[in-house]
């Protein structure tokens, strides 16, 4: 028989090797603000024959951006995220300068998340001065989001573009929250033919359905509860899909009825398109996308998901 001593000695040593050289990792997050630094230290990264995840946001990180960066771990060896309230996208009127900027607790929260690199680019390292040129994605762009925003999308393309030129990722990982903005990342991918994997991380959700969002800061007390209507009234059109029904007429009647006396919810569209395309759909027959945008109080809040007949 091994003596328990000698049994335990190895593993234990072992794995005492790999939470140390985890841990480490963990917290040698690296932050950079210019280009350049994000360039040197991923050809390092490419260098060794890592592979790099990206992972975009505008900081105001909550659970649904931590679930990308844990998608984006397991898909590389390397994840580097970015935060940068990309003025560009924020039309005249919209939330750009009082958008939420917990800077410290947005990094602490990517460095306890496993981020290696964080890249808090400024505005004019993203834009220097004289920037002429804007990336623009035709007819997805035309309905939804797109209609509701003029503008929105060019400046959405327009960031991602350069961030992707900068961070160069193998793997680009982005929200089904955002439903049109990875359609139309996508098509932007395959119509420039960039070499990054375009991947999508399902939609993460309060216990009552909320997705979660950068701007359910905004919602007030009262506010809060009746914006579950939105993530309720998306429930019960999947479930009148599974039922059978194909009507786009009647699955959109069924969304708004959720919010049916409650009157914080200030509808913008109910849209049942077609996932590929998002054009429009009279009847249910290939993958759609179910999209829902309102006013709850000061946010305006979106919702979706997606859905294909078997
Ligand atoms: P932001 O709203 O910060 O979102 C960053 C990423 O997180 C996006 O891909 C978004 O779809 C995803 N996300 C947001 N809420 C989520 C949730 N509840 N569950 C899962 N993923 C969620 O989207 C943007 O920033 C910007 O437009 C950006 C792409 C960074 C360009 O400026």
């Amino acid at each position: 028989m091994r003596s328990p001593a000698a049994g335990r000695t190895r593993p234990r040593r072992r794995r005492a090797g790999s939470v140390v050289a985890r841990s480490a990792r963990r917290s040698r997050m690296r932050r950079v603000t210019r280009v350049g630094e994000v360039r040197r230290a991923i050809a390092r990264w490419r260098a060794a024959g890592e592979r790099i995840a990206f992972v975009p946001t505008m900081g105001a990180i909550h659970a649904g951006h931590l679930s990308l960066v844990g998608r984006a771990r397991a898909t590389a060896d390397r994840v580097v995220a970015s935060i940068f309230v990309n003025p560009l996208q924020f039309g005249a009127g919209e939330d750009y300068e009082r958008y939420p900027r917990p800077v410290r607790a947005d990094r602490s929260a990517f460095a306890a998340a496993g981020v290696d690199l964080l890249w808090e680019p400024s505005a004019s390292a993203i834009y220097p001065a004289g920037d002429a040129t804007r990336v623009r994605v035709e007819r997805l762009t035309a309905g939804l989001e797109g209609a509701a925003r003029p503008g929105h999308f060019e400046g959405v393309t327009t960031v991602v573009m350069r961030l992707l030129n900068a961070v160069q990722p193998d793997v680009l990982w982005l929200g089904q929250k955002d439903a049109q903005q990875a359609r139309v990342i996508e098509q932007m991918v395959s119509d420039l033919q960039l070499p990054v994997r375009v991947r999508r991380g399902a939609t993460v959700r309060e216990a009552d359905g909320l997705a979660l969002s950068s701007r359910n800061r905004y919602l007030k007390d009262g506010e809060r509860e009746q914006a579950a209507a939105l993530s309720r009234g998306l429930r019960d059109a999947r479930a009148r899909l599974e039922a059978g029904e194909r009507s786009a007429r009647r699955l959109a009647a069924v969304v708004r009825r959720a919010w049916r006396g409650r009157p914080a919810v200030r509808e913008e569209y109910v849209a049942i398109v077609d996932a590929a395309t998002l054009e429009p759909v009279r009847t249910v027959q290939r993958r759609v996308l179910v999209a829902v945008a309102a006013r709850v109080g000061s946010a305006r809040l979106i919702d979706n998901f997606e859905w294909e007949p078997r």
